[in-house]
C-alpha cells in the first residue's frame, strides 16, 4: 500500500514538475517580427511607435498606422507631450515572463506603445459628456508614443490645469500616482510622520519627496552624490547619499519607508521601521524569472515574523487622484523634474536611456 502511494505520489511530483517547465518554455518563448498589418485604403494614417515583437529598443518602430476612431464613450486626443516609465520597456520585452500570459505569449497582443500622455482633444465619442474638442487633458492611454491617443472617458483622463504645460502634465501619471498612493494608501502617512524614499532622484521618487512634504512629514531621501541638491531642493529635510552612507545602518528609525530600489533587505529595512512603522515595496531588481519576485515573497515569508506592515503596491491609475495630482501641480506643491526630452521619432533613444536607470525625474516625449 505505501509503495502504491509513493508511487502516486512520484508521479504526481514528475506531472508538475513536467507542466511547470512545459509552462515556463512557453512563456519564455520570443516569437520572429510578423510582418506589418496594411491599414485601410481609406484610413486616415499617422505617426506611432509599435513594436511587433518582443526584445530591445532595436525592435521599436517609428512608423506610419492607422488613426484611432473614438468609439461612443472615447476621447480623440492630439498628443502634444508624452513621458517614459520603466513599465514601457518591460512591456516592449516581455519582462519579467510572467507579464507575457497578459501582454501576449511568444509576441505582443498590442503593438503600440507608451502610456502617459497629455495633449488637446481633437474628436468626442457621442456618449461623451465630460470634454469637447480643444480641452487641454492628461492621463493614462494605450499608445502614447503617437500622434493622437484615444482614452474611454470614464478612465484615465482629466482636465489639465491651464497654467500647467503639457510637458509637466504628460509626466505625472503613472509615476505621480505611484508615490500618491504609496504614501497615502499603503503607507497611510500622517503629518508629522517621519519617512524615507529610497530612490528619491527617480520618477516615483521626485513626486514622492514633493507629496510627503505636502502632507506635512519629515522627509528622508535616498539619492546619489550628484543628485544630493536635487533632492532638497524638492523639500527633502534630510538627504542619505547612498555612494557613502547605508541608511539601514544609521540607527535613525522612520515610520514608513517607501522603496523604489530594493537594495536592502526587507530585514534591514525593518531595523530601521518604527515598531509599527511600515515599508511599501514599489520597485526591485530587474529580472525575467525570480529576481523581482524575490522580495514580494520574501515579504510574505516574514510578514508574521516582524511588528511592521510590509505591503506591496501595484498603483491603479483613477481619475480621482489624477484631479488630486492636477491640483498639486496648479497649487505650486508640486512639479514634475524634468530630465531630458526626445521628439517621437526618437522614442527608441529614451527608452535605452530609461533602462539605463540614471533618470533625474522624468523623460519626455515631446510633439512641440
Ligand atoms: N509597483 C508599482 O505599481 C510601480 C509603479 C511605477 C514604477 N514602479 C517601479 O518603481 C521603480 C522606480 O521607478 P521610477 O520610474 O522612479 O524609475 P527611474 O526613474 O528609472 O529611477 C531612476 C533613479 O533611481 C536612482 N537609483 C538607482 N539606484 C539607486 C540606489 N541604489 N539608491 C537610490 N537611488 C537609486 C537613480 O539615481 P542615480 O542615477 O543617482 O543612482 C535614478 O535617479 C522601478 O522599478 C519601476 O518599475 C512600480
Amino acid at each position: 500500500m505505501i509503495k502504491w502511494i509513493r508511487r502516486i505520489v512520484g508521479g504526481l511530483v514528475a506531472l508538475l514538475v513536467v507542466a511547470v517547465a512545459a509552462l515556463a518554455l512557453v512563456i519564455s518563448r520570443t516569437s520572429d517580427c510578423p510582418p506589418p498589418e496594411g491599414a485601410s485604403l481609406d484610413a486616415e494614417m499617422m505617426t506611432a511607435v509599435i513594436y511587433r515583437c518582443y526584445g530591445s529598443p532595436d525592435v521599436l518602430e517609428v512608423t506610419e498606422v492607422e488613426k484611432p476612431v473614438p468609439a461612443d464613450n472615447e476621447v480623440l486626443v492630439k498628443v502634444r507631450a508624452a513621458s517614459v516609465n520603466p513599465l514601457d520597456w518591460h512591456y516592449m520585452r516581455g519582462s519579467p515572463y510572467l507579464m507575457r500570459l497578459s501582454s501576449g505569449l511568444g509576441k505582443p497582443d498590442d503593438p503600440r506603445m507608451g502610456v502617459d500622455f497629455a495633449g488637446t482633444v481633437e474628436a468626442v465619442g457621442s456618449r461623451v459628456m465630460r470634454f469637447k474638442p480643444g480641452d487641454e487633458v492628461f492621463g493614462r492611454g494605450d499608445g502614447a508614443f503617437a500622434e493622437y491617443v484615444v482614452v474611454s472617458e470614464e478612465r484615465g483622463v482629466v482636465h489639465k490645469p491651464a497654467d500647467v504645460s503639457f510637458e509637466q502634465a504628460a509626466a505625472v501619471p503613472i509615476a505621480a500616482i505611484t508615490a500618491l498612493q504609496a504614501l497615502r494608501d499603503k503607507g497611510e502617512l500622517k503629518a508629522g510622520q517621519k519617512v524615507l524614499i529610497n530612490g528619491a532622484s527617480g520618477g516615483v521618487g521626485t513626486y514622492a519627496v514633493q507629496i510627503a512634504k505636502a502632507m506635512g512629514a519629515e522627509v528622508h531621501g535616498v539619492c546619489s552624490t550628484r543628485n544630493l541638491e536635487l533632492v532638497r531642493s524638492l523639500g527633502a529635510d534630510h538627504v542619505w547619499d547612498y555612494r557613502n552612507e547605508d541608511y539601514t545602518e544609521s540607527g535613525e528609525t522612520y515610520d514608513l519607508i517607501v522603496d523604489m530600489v530594493g537594495n536592502h533587505s526587507i530585514l534591514k529595512n525593518s531595523r530601521v521601521l518604527s515598531d509599527n512603522g511600515k515599508l511599501v515595496l514599489v520597485g526591485g531588481p530587474k529580472g525575467n524569472w525570480i529576481a523581482p519576485l524575490k522580495r514580494p515573497i520574501a515579504a510574505m515569508i516574514l510578514s508574521p515574523f516582524v511588528s511592521q506592515e510590509l505591503e506591496l503596491l501595484l498603483a491603479r491609475i483613477n481619475k480621482g487622484d489624477l484631479k488630486q495630482l492636477a491640483e498639486y501641480l496648479e497649487s505650486g506643491a508640486m512639479r514634475s523634474v524634468i530630465d531630458q526630452e526626445f521628439a517621437l521619432d526618437e522614442v527608441p533613444d529614451a527608452i535605452r536611456y530609461s533602462e539605463a536607470g540614471r533618470a533625474r525625474g522624468k523623460i519626455i516625449i515631446s510633439s512641440d
